[in-house]
């Protein structure tokens, strides 16, 4: 048996220059699977919300529906980081932040992700004082979707790309083990990830980040129905579940579509 993933692990993994896979996992074959695989960063992400509860944006998504997926990829006891984030709302005061961290750290999140720089500074830094391990979540913020318009490209402009470096700064230096970068131009997200020592995990941020994360459901073509721009699903799986529905109808004399 391979040995648990830690926080230190994933720290370690970037002293060495070894680069960190990250995928989201919402429930327990998942999360299985992908720990069979040697993924060693899982996230339970709030995009659950739209590749598996069929929200349009995440900002509907609720803690009773992160600690449910939580306990479902949990179950699956990886020997991978299974981190959760903090749905939208759930961390507005330090009070709360702390409170809400603590239900998805009860449901099996060994790790907790919020969006945001200086603007959460407290929060981050009582979720950390609690013993909690934090993960930020810098540059396209998805749960700002609404005010923003839309999925931005971030760090074009210099007031961007000096806000970015000083949020990530901050976040280092207030304990974060990991930050996510997501849809960050390539050179910034290169200078970020040389400038801070912690591991920045990419996601449409060019090959230069320490680690990539993505939607499992993105890279496996299981959500057909929308692929970001910066993903290149490997296989179908909704074209093959297409395919078995279809021979299996024909099997038992059923016309399909
Ligand atoms: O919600 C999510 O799945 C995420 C990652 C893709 C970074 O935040």
């Amino acid at each position: 048996m391979n040995s648990k993933i830690t926080v230190e692990t994933i720290r370690a993994m970037k002293a060495r220059g070894e680069k960190i896979a990250a995928l989201t996992a919402y429930d327990y074959p998942m999360a299985k699977l992908l720990d069979e695989c040697g993924v060693p960063m899982l996230l339970v992400g709030d995009s659950l919300g739209m590749v598996v509860l069929g929200y349009p944006d995440t900002t509907h998504v609720t803690m009773a529906e992160m600690e449910h997926h939580i306990r479902a990829a949990a179950r699956a006891k990886p020997n991978a980081l299974l981190g959760g984030d903090l749905p939208y709302h759930s961390y507005e005061t330090a009070e709360t932040a702390v409170a809400d961290a603590k239900r998805l750290v009860a449901a099996g999140a060994e790790y907790v992700k919020a969006e945001g720089g200086k603007e959460i500074l407290p929060q981050v830094k009582a979720i950390i004082a609690a013993g909690i391990p934090f993960c930020g979540h810098l540059g396209m913020l998805p749960q700002h979707v609404l005010e923003e318009g839309g999925y931005h490209i971030k760090g074009k402009k210099e007031e961007e790309h000096q806000r970015l470096i000083a949020d990530a700064k901050a976040l280092a230096d207030a304990g974060a083990f990991a930050i996510v970068l997501e849809l960050v131009t390539l050179p910034v997200a290169k200078e970020i990830s040389q400038m801070i020592s912690v591991p920045i995990i990419g996601i449409g941020s060019g090959p230069d980040c320490d680690g990539q994360i993505l939607v499992t459901q993105d890279l496996i073509g299981a959500f057909p129905w929308f692929t970001p721009r910066f993903v290149k699903p490997v296989v179908s799986c909704a074209g093959e579940i297409k395919k078995a529905v279809a021979t299996w109808q024909s099997a038992i004399g059923v016309a399909g579509k």
